[in-house]
């Protein structure tokens, strides 16, 4: 029966990384998937991280089933960290429930599942270009999807209607790496509570554009002004916990009564896919969330992280300009975040790939956040003369 099987579609990023991985050049450069490296080219533990594992150890808790919402501790130090407030029952995080999730795709999924059974047949917008795996996982759960353009989203949203779910990224959008104007999120803000559609926030990011607060700004400006939003929440990158798949579905109504039964919808989502979610990187964010010396620490090493994002865009955009490339080099500078799209089409893509080891995606995105500083220059003089001559030689 299973051969049977039609050959289904392989995913385009991870194909992408076979092929680096299998690439015998050894200044091949990994741009592909949205992973901090730092100077040597590795993906660190953070200290923040090793310091709360050790602590866990010693400590070495019963491994137990937990229950379906997960890491119940971790929720409420989720809720606090995304909404604000002291210990997640004040401010918004007070109308506010969450439960522990597979990352932030399992938390996207989970969150899907709940708009299909409170309604089924609910349109969600995306941004075009979007994150590759937000239509997937949107249709996987039966939901109807329609695009927004990303940026200048305003025109296109005032279609959205009544009922209707907006999924915005809250800061460092991928693929673009632009985000929205404090105003235009305003006006997002005037639209969404104008017309009744529900944002849905994913936030994958934060703490790796302009500061862990005024990352977060745009989700809490939001939820003071909406009756109702969803948020997915990954700890992947800005813990370092990409294979720990840790995150969290925060649903946001007008009262915690009024969410009473959001809880167990949720669950009964998780109950059907996966059971209850791993507890190891959940112990390990509220181990450090709890405790005042490990989140210092660890608030520090996020912001080398973004230091080091930062002076790598800064010099790949010094180097652009340096060999004419002004316009590309400016827009290159007012992108954030992990990622940045170069206008560069599929076959200048390749071309980059060919000539000079240089993998990033088919769509022109590049983690900025891989690339050793050394290599900067030699990545710009690759970007520069694939843009000298945009079109394949014949042959
Ligand atoms: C925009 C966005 N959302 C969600 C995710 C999911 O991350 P994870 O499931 O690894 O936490 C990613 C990962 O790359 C992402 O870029």
């Amino acid at each position: 029966m299973l051969e049977l099987l039609p050959a289904p579609p392989a995913d385009p990023l991870w194909d992408l990384a076979a092929a680096y991985a299998a690439d015998p050049r050894p200044e091949r450069l990994n741009l592909v998937l949205g992973v901090y490296r730092d100077h040597t080219g590795a993906t660190p533990v953070m200290a923040a991280v090793r310091e709360a594992e050790i602590r866990l150890a010693e400590r070495s808790a019963s491994k137990e089933y937990r229950g379906l919402s997960g890491n119940t501790a971790f929720n409420r130090a989720m809720l606090t960290m995304v909404l604000g407030g002291s210990d997640g029952t004040d401010g918004p995080a007070g109308r506010a429930t969450a439960v522990q999730t597979v990352a932030g795709t399992g938390a996207l999924r989970l969150l899907a599942d709940l708009i299909r059974v409170t309604r089924p047949g609910t349109t969600v917008w995306i941004s075009d270009p979007a994150y590759v795996n937000h239509r997937p996982i949107l249709e996987a759960a039966g939901l109807t999807v329609r695009t927004y353009a990303w940026p200048g989203m305003l025109d296109d949203l005032r279609a959205a209607r009544r009922d209707d779910v907006v999924l915005l990224q809250g800061c460092c959008h991928n693929p673009t790496g632009v985000d929205p104007s404090p105003e235009t999120w305003e006006a997002l803000a005037d639209l969404a509570c104008r017309n009744g559609w529900m944002p849905f926030v994913d936030l994958a990011y934060h703490g790796l554009g302009d500061g862990l607060e005024a990352d977060l700004w745009a989700t809490r400006m939001l939820a003071a002004r909406v009756p109702e939003m969803l948020i997915a929440v990954s700890c992947s990158k800005n813990f370092g916990l990409y294979s720990d798949r840790t995150g969290c579905a925060v649903v946001l109504g007008p009262s915690r009564t009024a969410l009473r039964h959001v809880e167990t919808a949720l669950q009964n989502a998780a109950r059907t896919l996966y059971s209850m979610p791993p507890e190891h990187g959940a112990a390990v964010v509220t181990t450090i969330l709890e405790d005042d010396g490990l989140r210092a620490a660890w608030r520090a090493e996020l912001d080398v992280m973004r230091g080091r994002i930062t002076a790598n865009r800064a010099d790949l955009t010094a180097h652009l300009g340096a060999l004419g490339r002004e316009d590309e080099a400016l827009a290159l500078a007012r992108q954030k975040g992990m990622f940045s799209t170069l206008p560069l089409g599929p076959e200048q893509m390749r071309r980059l790939r060919d000539e000079f080891a240089v993998y990033g995606t088919t769509s022109g995105r590049i983690n900025i956040a891989g690339i050793p500083a050394h290599r900067i220059p030699c990545l710009a003089r690759g970007i520069a003369a694939v843009l000298e001559q945009p079109y394949a030689v014949a042959g």
